[in-house]
This record gives C-alpha cells, structure tokens and sequence, in this order.
C-alpha cells in the first residue's frame, strides 16, 4: 500500500494546477503518490465518495477522448457529478471575459477543468484569469469554498498528461525514472499542427525526477523558451540531464524510453496567433496549411522497428490520438497498444488525486478509512 505524509497531503488543500513547474517536486510526488493510492483501491473496487454532491465543471475549447473521459470517471469516482461543456458554445465566443466566466462557474461548481491549447500565449494566461475570477467573487462574498483550477491542456503544458505518463514510466521502470534515459522526439503527422504543451510538459516534468531527457526534433520546431529553461533547471537539481539533437536515430540510440509524437512549427504557431487575434479564419486556414506543408518536410521522423532497435529495448509512449502511419508505424503501435492504453488510464487517478488533496481536508484518514472499510 502507498503511503504518504499526512501533513503534507494536507498542505495540497485548495490548490489549482496550472503547470507542474508552480509544484514543488515534493509536492508532486505527495500528489502521485496519493494518485497510487486512488489506483490501487479503485483496482480492488473499493468506493471513494469523498466529494458526494459537488460540481465537477470542464471547458473544453478542442477535442478530447482521454480527457473528458478521465475528468468525468475521477468525479464520478469521488462522488462528484461531472459536467463538460464546449468552451466554444459559452459566452466566451461572444466576449465575456475570463475572470467573469471563472466567476460565474465558480460560485455554483466546487471545482473546474480547463482545455484551452491551440493558440500560443492564450490558453494559460485564460486560465490564470478564470482562476483569479473565481478567487476573486469567492472572497468577495465570504464564500469558505475553494474551486481548483485543473489545467486539462494549456499552449505551455499539459499536465495531467505529463503526471499520468511519469506515473506510467516510474510503474514500468519499477519505481523511479532517476537515471533513465527518456526521449521525446517530434514525429511527422499529416493531420494538423498540433500544440506544443505535451513534449514541453514532458521535458519540464522528467527532467527534475532525476531523468536523462533528450529531446529530437527537426530544426524550426523549437519549443518555447521558458518550459526549455524549466527542463534545464530541472536536470541541473535533480541529477539529471537535458540535451536537444536534430536527428531521430541520434535521439533513439540507447533510449529506455521513447515519445514520438508531432508539434507545429513554430513560425507557424506564432503566425497564428495574429490571424486568430485578428479573427482572420482564411488566414488560419492558410497558415495551417503551410504548417503541414513543412510538417512534409520530414516523413522520415516516423517510429518504426528500424528506430526501435536502435534503442535499448525501449518503452514506446504517446499521449494519443497517434497518427498511425507517419507518426508511427503499424506494427510498433500493435507491440504497444496495451501500453499506451495503461498510460492513458494513469490520468483518471492523477485527476482524482488533484480533486480530492484540493478539496478533502482529511484525505490521508478519509483513504485509510475506505481501505480498511473495502478491506484493500
Ligand atoms: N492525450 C490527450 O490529452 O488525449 P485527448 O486529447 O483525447 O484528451
């Protein structure tokens, strides 16, 4: 059984997570370790309501499979009732504010997720704003409730994401990634100019958990300077490194575990936040398309068992949808299948740790309590 300081779950109370790099590393490993815990008793079916009768609120504004689906199973899980809204049918598209949208969700919700991760510089400022809108009202009317703020996809990170993938790769590697020599490589993908937030995450997060990260990718697909700074300060404490190469094989060669998966280009992601600024969609249209044009570049940055075996007997990961095809071969995603499923899964239990050490005061007695009452 998982066990952790009682005080310092405590200290988790009423916390939002908008990047991991606002945690401190003891704090994410309280976080995860109560995320064990939340997994090993849902395993044994054993009943957590611990939020029975709250409002479990989410803003989606792109699509999501995984996401939605772990927000509403984490909620379910504690007893929360789940609801997930279009971002885009909101009054936000008719020009409400952030922090009045995050004041009029909070004084009814008891806590809120938000996806918000196709323009750079937007998607996290708007979830500082909603938090701040919350926090705000909340104080103003003495309400004693605190609303976290769960950051379900950002233009800078993707944090539920990166927990969930560490939680993965410390289970597979038998406790810790210290010493382990992780790579996340860009990857070719015909289908859109996807964010940026995941290998920013995940260079960000591994990095200070005392693993060697290199990151792979073709020139002018640099990430944003500050998660890069983030990654470096990250391995310079935690015993780790970081390294960034311009070739794939140079990135898969003796790795223990590979994430290959697309971002957009930069200049491209930059442009787009002008057009979308500017509220120019055949201008968006034409920037995505010159995106995909330069994504065409390089068809060769693809997973396949050649670069596999270049590795030493690596652990493949994707935070999913892949592209089957370009960003990985068929037979490398079939050797997998199940392994990128069990990632997936590990972002149900990192949501409901969020939930339940921002909002349960006793969490660490409410956790033993269901254990010895399931008799897990
Ligand atoms: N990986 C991930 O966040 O999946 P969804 O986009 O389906 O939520």
């Amino acid at each position: 059984m998982t066990r952790f300081d009682a005080v310092q779950v405590r200290a988790l109370l009423g916390r939002s997570l908008l990047v991991t790099h606002d945690w401190s590393t003891d704090d994410l490993e309280t976080l995860l370790s109560v995320a064990e815990r939340f997994e090993s008793l849902d395993r044994a079916g054993t009943r957590v309501p611990f939020l029975a009768g709250e409002l479990a609120y989410a803003m989606f504004f792109d699509n999501s499979t995984r996401t939605k689906s772990a927000w509403a199973g984490a909620a379910a899980r504690l007893g929360m009732h789940p609801i997930i809204v279009d971002g885009s049918s909101t009054q936000v598209s008719h020009g409400e504010t952030a922090e009045e949208t995050g004041a009029m969700l909070g004084m009814n919700a008891h806590a809120l997720g938000v996806r918000h991760d196709l323009i750079l510089g937007e998607g996290n400022t708007f979830m500082r704003d909603v938090q701040r809108g919350i926090d705000t009202y909340l104080a103003a009317t003495n309400d004693p409730r605190s609303v976290p703020v769960v950051n379900l996809q950002c233009d800078i990170d993707h944090p539920t994401q990166a927990l969930a993938d560490l939680m993965w790769m410390r289970e597979h590697f038998g406790g810790s990634v210290a010493g382990r020599r992780i790579t996340m490589s860009w990857a070719y993908s015909p289908s859109y100019a996807k964010p940026l937030s995941v290998p920013q995450g995940v260079v960000s997060l591994l990095t200070r958990f005392g693993a060697h990260v290199t990151l792979a990718h073709p020139p002018g697909y640099e990430l944003l300077d500050e998660p890069l700074a983030w990654a470096a300060e990250g391995a310079a404490a935690s015993g780790g490194s970081f390294r960034i190469t311009h070739d794939m094989d140079d990135g898969f060669a003796g790795a223990q575990a590979v994430y290959p998966k697309s971002w957009g280009p930069q200049t491209e992601m930059r442009e787009r936040v002008a057009a979308n600024q500017a509220g120019d969609t055949a201008a968006m249209r034409e920037i995505e398309q010159r995106a995909l044009a330069r994504n065409a570049e390089h068809r060769s940055w693809i997973c396949d068992e050649r670069r596999m075996a270049l590795t030493d007997d690596a652990l493949y990961l994707h935070c999913l949808p892949a592209d089957i095809g370009a960003e990985v071969t068929p037979a490398v995603m079939d050797r997998f299948r199940v392994a990128v499923g069990r990632e997936a899964n590990k972002k149900l239990y990192v949501i409901m740790a969020l939930l339940a050490t921002a909002k349960v005061r006793d969490l660490a007695a409410a956790l033993d309590a269901a254990a010895t009452a399931g008799g897990a």
